[in-house]
Order: structure tokens, then sequence, then C-alpha cells
């Protein structure tokens, strides 16, 4: 706009124009003359300014400016520029009448006659804070939206072009994907998929998924820029501009591994604390079936043992009734493995060396396991000792070793190891912190796929087929374990092999020093015969014992409990008792507590099948294993005798 007159105006022009800037009311239009005095204000410069016609036109414009503006001398150098320069254009804070501020757009044109001569300026003015306010809005929204989302750290938050292309990339990006910024804008969002989600066109269902749903949600493995993978959950969101256009994808990734791991850890405690409920309801099953069994399989055995000794001598009865006797053996064995996995096998607890037990079972192992597999044993020197079941141990053992053979039908090597452990409260072995000997047994056979594994110390658990295997070596064996304070650990992988570890407790500090039990007894006859007093609640059992005893020469009267047997101590005197110890009411150690209180000096033996003595009841009684044979009892009442009384 120039104001230049390049010619005169009529004075009708002149009123029309007066009219029309008189009549604006958006721009503040006025003039001053050549010293800024101002001689002309129409509507729209009352309007931004506050200011009348009459109280304005003669005043200096600089008025308008704020102090610091009129300070630096702004007022006088814009008219200067816009005589100079032909137009002065700024944006700027102005001063209101009433004193407040507002954002102007200014511009101020010089006047000039028609020979050149300065007569004033022309000044337009627009308020344009109403303007500036919302476009200072937006961008400190912007900014605080961009800082927000570039900060979040636990989230991966990014754009996609609409073709999959990353556009923009957060630090949660970074830290979760471990790419900069540089490294991946422009790159394809694939990238951060497993190569077999990629093969199947993952990447490109989710945006479709995306576009037609209005959102993508899933979990899944991605990789990060070092090929590690993690597990994450990711939404994806269509952007649209404001025609509904596809413009890119709002992309949000978080890092959930933690999360998973910690629940996958969770499970398998569950699964655990379940299979060891499980394992201790079988138990307590197989353990009442066991111990019925066994006293039955005694009174057979010991009633076939006294039939054979009384029988004439004829070649064909002998035969049928070894054949029982085998077969009650049999079973007797079975019912012993039954015992030991339901903890109720009576254990003859004492420090043990491992490498001298197993060197001792050298021949016993290789006969047992036949040519195909050779055995090597690898123990570090100065091996700490355990405690534990000399015959129990070299079992479980020769249980582990069968079924290594078992698993490498084509031969190879069982390597029989051991390594001292310490434990620390809370171990996740969930045993007993303190020190313990890992007794291993390995083969390099077909191995258990994590079903059998699971459920390899099931007792009956077999996959050998009927009349091979009875599922119950691995039962007896955590069984044992278990009961001496330790456990049994599998470790299998299929095709691979199998480890069984026995964690056994270590001797602590020197306690070297057991007592010797009836297992070093001299075999001998009893000689002289005894008045025995035979306590059992089981009728079967205790007609059994009797009729041993009396083989044997012994004068035998029978309790069918321990009231009953403190009847007759009562009445009558007795060279030695021999009770049970399970029974109802009192038990066999609670019999014998009266017992050593009321009659200190008689002899006595506690028969048992149960394990089950009360931790802490020192029994120094000589014991005795259900089932027994006749010889064994012969051995028992021969230490009895020999015992100081
Ligand atoms: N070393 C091993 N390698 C592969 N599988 C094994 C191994 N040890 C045990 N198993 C698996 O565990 C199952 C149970 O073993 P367990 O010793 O309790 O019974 P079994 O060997 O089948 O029968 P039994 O010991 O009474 O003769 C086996 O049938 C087999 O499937
Ligand atoms: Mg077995």
């Amino acid at each position: 706009m120039s104001y230049a007159h390049d010619r005169a105006y009529t004075a009708e022009e002149s009123a029309r124009y007066r009219i029309l800037v008189e009549a604006i009311t958006d721009y503040a239009v006025y003039m001053l003359d050549p010293a800024g005095i101002i001689t002309s204000w129409n509507a729209g410069a009352q309007r931004f300014k506050g200011y009348k016609p009459e109280e304005i036109i003669g005043e200096h414009f600089s008025r308008f400016y704020t102090e610091e503006d009129r300070a630096r001398d702004l007022p006088a150098r814009a008219l200067g520029i816009s005589a100079r320069e032909g137009k002065f254009e700024a944006e700027g804070w102005r001063v209101r009448k009433d004193g407040t501020r507002f954002w102007a757009h200014v511009v101020i044109d010089p006047i000039r006659d028609a020979r050149g001569e300065l007569v004033g300026f022309a000044k337009v003015t627009r308020d344009l804070t109403e303007r500036k306010e919302t476009q200072e809005a937006l961008k400190r929204t912007e900014q605080q939206f961009r800082l927000l989302v570039q900060g979040v750290t636990d989230y991966a938050i990014y754009l996609l072009s609409p073709e999959g292309i990353v556009t923009n990339w957060n630090a949660g990006a970074q830290r979760i994907k471990g790419y900069a910024p540089d490294e991946i804008i422009g790159e394809h969002f694939s990238r951060f998929y497993t190569e077999a989600d990629r093969l199947a066109g993952m990447p490109q269902k989710a945006l479709e998924t995306a576009i037609r749903e209005g959102r993508f949600e899933n979990e899944g493995w991605r990789v990060r820029k070092d090929g590690t993978r993690f597990w994450s959950h990711v939404i994806i969101d269509p952007i649209r501009d404001d025609y509904g256009e596809l413009v890119g994808f709002a992309k949000i990734t978080r890092d959930i591994t933690e999360r998973k791991n910690s629940q996958e850890t969770l499970e398998r405690a569950r699964e655990a604390l379940f299979q060891s409920q499980k394992m201790d309801a079988v138990g307590q099953l197989t353990g009442g079936v066991a111990h019925d069994f066994n006293n039955l399989l005694m009174a057979i055995l010991g009633s076939l043992e006294l039939l054979k000794k009384r029988m004439p001598a004829d070649p064909g009865l002998l035969r049928l009734l070894d054949n029982a006797m085998l077969g009650a053996r049999r079973g007797a064995t079975l019912t012993q493995r039954m015992l030991a996995f339901a903890r109720r096998q009576e254990l003859d607890v004492q420090p043990l060396e491992l490498p001298g037990l197993v060197a001792g079972m050298r021949d016993l192992l290789a006969s047992s396991i036949g040519p195909g597999a050779e055995i090597r044993t690898e123990f570090p020197p100065g091996l700490g000792a355990v405690v534990g079941d000399e015959n129990q141990v070299e079992l479980a053992l020769l249980n582990l070793c069968v079924n290594a053979r078992d698993a490498m039908p084509e031969g190879g090597t069982i390597r029989i190891g051991a390594r001292e452990e310490l434990l620390g409260a809370g171990n996740s072995q969930g045993l007993r912190p303190g020190h313990y000997v890992c007794l291993s047994v390995s083969d390099t056979g077909e191995g258990m796929d994590p079903d059998t594994l699971a459920r390899a110390t099931e007792p009956f658990f077999t996959t050998k087929g009927v009349g091979k295997g009875t599922g119950l070596g691995l039962s007896m064996v955590h069984g044992m374990a278990e009961q001496m304070g330790g456990r049994l650990m599998l470790k299998s992988v299929s095709g691979k092999g199998t480890t069984a570890e026995i964690w056994l407790p270590a001797v602590e500090g020197d306690a070297m020093a057991g007592s010797p039990e009836i297992k070093n007894a001299a075999t001998a006859a009893v000689a002289g015969k005894m008045r025995v007093l035979a306590v059992d609640d089981d009728r079967l059992v205790l007609f059994n014992t009797t009729a041993m005893l009396e083989d044997l020469g012994h004068e035998v009267v029978e309790a069918g409990c321990g009231e009953e047997a403190l009847g007759h101590l009562e009445k009558s005197g007795f060279d030695l008792l021999i009770t049970d110890q399970a029974m109802p009411r009192m038990t066999g150690v609670q019999l014998l507590e009266i017992v050593r209180d009321r009659w200190p000096g008689l002899p006595a033996i506690l028969a048992t099948g149960y394990a089950e003595i009360p931790g802490g009841v020192q029994v120094a009684t000589p014991k005795l294993s259900k089932p027994f044979t006749e010889q064994e009892l012969a051995q028992a009442l021969t230490s009895v005798r020999r015992r100081p009384a």
C-alpha cells in the first residue's frame, strides 16, 4: 500500500475513503504527522487500544509502546525506517489505554505529497494476541507431548508410515530394542519380528488388523538389535488425517519378559508343590498297604519255613514249597521298596564313606548290569562322609545303575561320581541348609521326555512293559533319600541321557562313632531255653513269631497289646520281651519305656516294619526288621543275650 499522492483526490473520493477507513474494526488504521503525532483514529483503533478519537488525536503515538521499547527509542526508529525504506513492518507488544498489553502486527507507511515531501505516516495495526496465544499453546502442548513421548523409557513408542517404515523413535524404543534413532528411522518395522514370524507374514497381518479393526494388540517374541529375544506386549493404532486418509501407525511396545518369567516361576513352584502333595498322598496309601502286606508275608514266610522243617523229605513237595517261599520273598522285597517309598523303612543310619561303599559294590554292580555297560567311578579326593543307611544306599545305587543300563540297550558307560554341596537357607532344592554330598549316576542313554521325567518317581510308573519293570525303583530311591534327610533329583534330556543325583546330608563334625547293631551280631544258635513274652496286635504275625520262637526251643507267652503284656509281666517273670512297634493305644516304644522303669534288667527286642519311631526317642533296644526269618530272629536273640543288662 502506498499513500503517495500521485494525483489529487476529489473531495468525494476523499470522503468515501474516510468512511471506509473509519468503519474498519479489525484493523487499527490511523495517521501520524511527520513527528509522530496522531492525526486520525478509526473504529478498529478505538476497539484495540481503548481510546476515543478525542482522547488520542494530538498525542504522540509512542504511548502505545511498552516502557522498555520506549527506552530503546523504538517509536522514533520505526518512523525513521519507514521514511527511509518506504515501509516498517514488525510484530511486538503494544499497550492499551488500560495498561494491558496485546501482541500487534504493525505496518507503518510514509505519506508524501506530490513533491515527495514527507507529510506523515499511515499506520495499520492488527491485534494478533489471540492467534499468538493459540499458536503458543499449540507449540507448548506439542513440545510437551514430544518431550513426554521421547522421555518415556518403559515403553517403546514410535510411528510407522502406512507402509510400516519407522519414522520416529523414543528413548524407550532405544532402551528396549537397542537401536539408536539414526540406525532405525527409515527401516521397516518387520525387523523386530522373529524370522519365523516374518516368514509367516505377521508384520503385515498386524498392520492389516490395525486398519480393519482400528487396533491391533498381542503378545509375542520380538528381537533386539543384538539378536536376543524379549517377550513383548504390542499395540498398533492406525493414524488418520482429518479426511480419514491413513497417514501411518502409532506403535507401543512393552517388554514383559520379566513378568512372563515370574509367572512361569510361580507356575513351576505350584507344580512342584502339587507334585510333592501328590507323592505324600500316594506315599500314605502305599505305606498303609505295604505295611499290611508285610505282616501277611511274614506270616506266610514264617509258616512255610516251619513247614519245610517238619515236612517229610519228598523232593516233589519240597520244590513246591521252595517255589512258594521264593514267591513270598519276592513279595517281601516289593513291600520293602514300597515301604521305602513311603518312608516307613526301618533305617540303620550311620556315617558312610561313599567311595568305599561303591568300591565294595563293584562286583555286585558288574554282575547285575551285565557285560553291555561299563561302570566308571570318579570321586574327588577327600570327599566327606554322609549319614545314611548302608544297605539302603547300596540298594538305591543298584536301582539307579540298572535304570541306566536299561536306558542304554546298545551299551555305554555309567558314571558314578560325587561332589560336596553347601546349601543356604531358602535353597531351591527345598532342603534344610547345611552340607550335603551329592552322589550321582549318569548315563548317555535314551533319556526321558518331560512327561516321563515328571512321573518317574511315582510308584508303579514304568515304561518298561508288563513283567519287565515294577516302577518302584525310583520310588524307593526317592523315599529313601527323603527319609535320610536328603533328596533324589533327576535331570534328563530326551535322547541325550539321564543323571540321577542322591543328595545326602554330610557328616557334620566328627560323628564317626556309631554303635554296632544287630547286623554285626554273630550267627549263633541260642544256648539255653528262654521264657519269652511276645507282643503284637496282628494275630497272624504273633502266631508266626511264637512258632519261630518255639521252633528255636523257647517258651512263649503271647500278648495282643501293651496293656496285656504289662499284665503278664506283673504276674510272672520273663527272660526276654519281643514287641511290635505299631500298635493301637500303646506303641512298642511306650511299652519299652514302662518296662525299663519297672523291670530294668529285662532284655527286649523291638520288631517293626515301621520306621516311625518318634524323633528324639533314643531306642537303645535292638531292633528287628519285619518280615524276619527265623535265622534273623535267632541272631537278634543272641545279640540281646550278649548285651550287659
Ligand atoms: N536312566 C534312565 N534313563 C531313562 N529313563 C529312565 C531312567 N531311569 C528311569 N527312567 C524312566 O523312569 C521309569 C521309572 O523308573 P523306575 O526305576 O521307578 O521303574 P522301572 O525301572 O521301570 O522298574 P523297576 O525299577 O521296578 O525295575 C522307567 O520306566 C523309565 O521310563
Ligand atoms: Mg528301575
